[in-house]
């Protein structure tokens, strides 16, 4: 193996070992090396957004981050999202919304999207449309998209809205990895816990 040198890196849950050169990007060593090819490559420049992943939960280019500096973290990709053989809430809103057509950038968008509301659990839509500008997309004209995302945000804002004290530690248990954040719902029951 000359130039290259045995890594492992963690993606979804699991660890690769995988030889890489010094100047592989992660996004050829995901889909080329690991096959996972849900990550897609647009621009191979930073431009597109369609190669987002998560590296640590924040949303980064795979196409500009080379393999050894993920080496350490974790990484998610879209494959990575699903959570008990379920569709994240985000896949299931963009199918529902129509915020993908082709479906060549909706994994960057969902990524983007995930980890912008891990953040901002009650964003305005300005603030979901600053998320996403560095997304691309040449089917759906945006609307559909943002709708999707604000669709998913408000969905969680009810449920934990409605929740008993009880009902958000089961949420807790149960969403964590899908809608997020624990760390979102631990607030909410501690607020919640000190009016009663
Ligand atoms: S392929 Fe990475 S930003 Fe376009
Ligand atoms: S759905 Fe086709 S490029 Fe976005």
């Amino acid at each position: 193996m000359p130039n290259k040198k045995l890594v492992t890196l963690s993606i979804n849950g699991s660890t690769y070992e995988v030889a890489v050169r010094s100047y592989d990007v992660l996004l050829d060593v995901i889909r080329e090396n690991l096959n996972l090819t849900g990550t897609k490559r647009g621009c191979d420049m930073g431009t597109c957004g369609c190669c987002t992943v998560h590296i640590d939960g924040r949303a980064r280019l795979s196409c500009l981050t080379m393999a050894l500096e993920a080496v350490g973290h974790e990484i998610t990709t879209i494959e990575g999202l699903k959570c008990n053989g379920l569709l994240h809430p985000l896949q299931r809103a963009f199918t529902e919304h129509g915020g993908s057509q082709c479906g060549f950038c909706t994994q960057g968008f969902i990524m983007t999207a995930k980890a912008f509301l891990d953040m901002h659990p009650h964003p305005s839509r300005d603030e979901i449309e600053e998320a996403i500008s560095g997304n691309m997309c040449r089917c759906t004209g945006y609307i559909k998209i943002v709708e999707a995302i604000e669709a998913v945000a408000r969905q969680k804002r009810e449920i934990m809205a409605e929740a008993s004290l009880a009902e958000l530690d089961a949420i807790g248990e149960s969403i964590e990895g899908q809608f997020d954040s624990a760390e979102d719902i631990r607030q909410i029951r501690e607020e919640r816990a000190s009016r009663l």
